[in-house]
């Protein structure tokens, strides 16, 4: 059994509308998933039911994870277990520094794993992770005393989401691109952070509108999604395919409102 498996996963909106319509999909360390799709079919839907947040209802299916059934768990138990969501859209947070929100999220997820307990990481240690963490992925060290996301560019909120990643060492990462906006610059960082971090520890499902950043990251499997759904599945020639027939070759007829750059 791979480390994270959904079974059947169907997704409903509060008012009982079906986003997510039966989804099978098995990753495990060491393994890059692409999951790709149209705007609107459903992707963000199934990355927040899979981090288990409380506006996606799962009607119908299982989420496992190291063979534990973890449908019915709250976001943080899911989090303290291993599963990582990137947010789409993160939020600045001012007053406080890169360096004090990362050490909140890691100690959070320690307390969570050591009962409930407070069990805060040293501050040296935590430094010495943190700058060791960095110079691997290439993070300026000034970032640190920054305030989350107050200002930043594209590519500073990835490298912070890239360094929480690091820093909080999940078993499964899920990052939701935006279907636009990502510069270049965003898309190689995030797109290195993943290729520095996936390995035996880890293993990551990168959902995504349009096949750019898999020019920079190699998926091992590609899943595309349509109306809620896994339509077809590949390898890393899929993405190729899609790149040079469209989602059109899927049965999608994409309006296309001009951002597709
Ligand atoms: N919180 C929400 N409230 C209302 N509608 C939503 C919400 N989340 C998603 N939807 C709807 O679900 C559908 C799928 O959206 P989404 O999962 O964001 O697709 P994608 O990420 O593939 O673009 C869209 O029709 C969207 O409007
Ligand atoms: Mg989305």
């Amino acid at each position: 059994m791979a480390l994270l498996e959904l079974k059947n996963l169907h997704v409903a909106l509060e008012d009982g509308t079906e986003i997510v319509k039966g989804v099978d999909l098995s990753v495990d360390s060491d393994q890059v998933h692409a999951v790709m799709g149209p705007n609107g079919s459903g992707k963000s839907t199934l990355a927040y039911a899979l981090m288990g947040h409380p506006a996606y209802v799962i009607t119908e299916g299982q989420i496992l994870f190291d063979g534990e059934d973890v449908t019915e768990l709250a976001a943080d138990e899911r989090a303290q277990r291993g599963l990582f969501l990137a947010f789409q859209y993160p939020h600045a947070i001012p007053g406080v520094t890169v360096t004090s929100f990362l050490r909140s999220a890691l100690n959070a997820i320690r307390k969570a794993q050591n009962d409930g307990e407070d069990d805060p990481v040293k501050i040296p240690e935590f430094r010495k992770d943190m700058l060791a963490a960095m110079d691997k992925l290439k993070v300026p060290h000034e970032l640190a005393r920054r305030y989350v996301n107050d200002g930043f560019s594209g590519g500073e909120k990835k490298r912070v989401e890239i360094l929480q990643m690091a820093m909080l060492k999940p078993r499964v990462a899920v990052l939701d691109e935006t279907d636009s906006g990502l510069d270049i610059d965003a898309l190689k960082i995030v797109a290195s952070g993943v290729k520095e971090l996936v390995g035996p520890e880890m293993g990551a499902v990168l959902i995504t509108h349009y096949q750019r950043i898999l020019n920079y990251v190699t998926p091992d499997f590609v899943h595309v999604f349509v109306d809620g759904r896994i339509v077809e599945e590949g390898g890393p020639e899929l993405a190729q395919r899609l790149e040079a027939e469209g989602y059109e070759a899927f049965g999608v007829n994409e309006r296309r409102n001009g951002s597709n750059s």
